[in-house]
Order: structure tokens, then sequence, then C-alpha cells
């Protein structure tokens, strides 16, 4: 069992409050929802996490340990994996080798292919290619995919590929930034099963996501960002009826 904890989180960016004292939790084997209008400081809440931005106050922990603070790699090793908004793959290495750097990143194996006569590396290097087989598997990539580069990948399989590459390292917690930007319903609704079956094996999930359909089928819980402000929390049927979350959703759809 394994709990990321918000408390009292702020981010300023110069004088632009980006996030303020936001309090919630994700636990393991639930997703919970962040959603928000443009701006409202979601991905800042990631970057806050995964230590590319320092919090200005408040803490964050996983299981009572503070992640806030330390670095990014070392935010990873603690068990904080990610995907980006905008998909950031290595575009000439193909989907197998993307997954296996992604496993490497934290392990911080020697150079693989230079030590590969001594067994134990043999081992390992075996080990690591039949996970990234299994992920790619897992995450639904075609097998004809698994040997093409990263940028000739349809745009599906390429979302894909990011959450087998997060997952190649063991993560305790999953944080999504717009898993489903560009995808048709078709391939959302295969989004919101592969989420829940993340949950499902024990991952804590954020979920960033525009996508309410995918939101209201795939969250126990949503949390709502207003301006840096958490301004609602509650079950997905909760928070559609909040009057405050209607109205900073109309309020956004009327000013831009
Ligand atoms: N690195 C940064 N430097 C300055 N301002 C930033 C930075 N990152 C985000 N912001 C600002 O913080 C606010 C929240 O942005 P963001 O977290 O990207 O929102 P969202 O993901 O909800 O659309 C915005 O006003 C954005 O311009
Ligand atoms: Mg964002």
């Amino acid at each position: 069992m394994s709990t990321l904890e918000y408390r009292s989180v702020g981010v300023s960016f110069g004088g632009v409050h980006a996030l303020d004292s936001v309090t919630f939790q994700v636990e393991s084997g639930h997703v919970v929802g962040l959603i928000g209008p443009n701006g409202a400081g979601k991905t800042t809440l990631i970057n806050v996490t995964t230590g590319v931005v320092a919090p200005t106050t408040g803490s964050v922990t996983l299981d009572g340990e503070r992640l806030a603070g330390r670095r990014q790699h070392q935010i990873a090793r603690a068990g904080v994996a990610r995907t980006y908004q905008n998909i950031r793959l290595f575009p000439r290495m193909t989907a197998m080798q993307n997954v296996i750097v992604g496993a490497t990143r934290i392990r911080h194996d020697p150079d693989l292919g230079a030590f590969i006569f001594l067994p134990a590396v043999r081992r390992a290097r075996l080990e690591l290619e039949e996970h990234a087989r299994y992920l790619l598997h897992r995450v639904g990539i075609p097998r004809d995919q698994w040997e093409s580069n990263a940028n000739v990948m349809p745009y599906g399989s390429q979302r894909r590929l990011e959450i087998a590459r997060a997952l190649a390292m063991r993560p305790r917690v999953l944080l999504l930034d717009e898993p489903a930007a560009g995808m048709n319903p078709q391939e959302t609704a295969g989004m919101q099963a592969l989420i829940r079956s993340i949950a499902g094996e024990g991952v804590a999930v954020l979920l960033v996501e525009h996508d309410m359909p995918l939101v209201m089928g795939s969250c126990d819980r949503v949390a709502v960002l207003n301006f840096g402000e958490l301004i609602a929390q509650g079950t997905p049927g909760e928070v559609s009826r909040d009057p405050a979350v209607v109205e900073a959703y109309l309020g956004s759809e009327v000013s831009s």
C-alpha cells in the first residue's frame, strides 16, 4: 500500500501563483483524476512531484518520505514515473529500445553492450528485453511495431509506448499528463481500460486529462484545479454536479 500525499503545495513563478495550497492524496490501486481549465496548474503539479519544479511551500511525500527537494533521478528511483503532455520518446530508437532505456535509466546499469560477454550482464539484458516485450504487449502495441522507430509508429501507439516506458521503472506511482490527447473515441476507450488495469496492479495513478468521458470512466476520485487552487474533490459524480466546477468550466469557455 502506497500513498502519494500533497500537503499545502504552492508554486509561484515570479509573481504568478501556479499552485496555491493544494492538498490531496493518491493511494495505490486508485486512479485520481486531476482536471481544470488550461493554465490551472495541472502539469506544474506533475513537475513538482517529479522534481522538475521545486515547490515554494508545502510538501510532497510518498509513504511519508519526502519527494520535493530531491533530484529527479532520486524521485524516479523512489518509484515515481510519468508521461508527458507532449510525447517525449527517443524518436530514432525502436519501441523496444525506448522501453529498455526507461528501465536502465533508474537501474544505472553499466553499458550492457560492452560487458555482454559477462554472464551476469547477459542475463540482465535478456531479462530487460523480456520485460520490455511483456510491457509492449501489456499496453497493447501490436507486435509488428516493436522494432519500428518511435517516430514512425502510429500516434496512438506512441502514447501507449510512453506508458510502457514509464512502467519499465516498475513504479509505485504513475503520473499521466493527458494520455488520451489527440486520440479518437475508440483509442480513448482502450486507454481507459489500460489505466484501470495499471491501478488494478496496485499502482497509484494520477490522471491529468481533458477528456471527460475518460475521467469519469476511469477515476475513483477527481480533484479540480482552477487558477492553481483546488476548488473541489470527490467522486466523478459529486464533482460533475459541483456548482464551483460548473462555474469554472463555463467561465473558461466564455473567456477562451
Ligand atoms: N516553468 C514555468 N515558468 C513560468 N511559468 C510557468 C512555468 N510552468 C508553468 N507556468 C505557468 O503556470 C501556470 C500553470 O501552468 P500549467 O501547470 O502548465 O497548467 P495546465 O497544465 O493546467 O494547463 C500557467 O500560468 C503557466 O503559464
Ligand atoms: Mg498541462
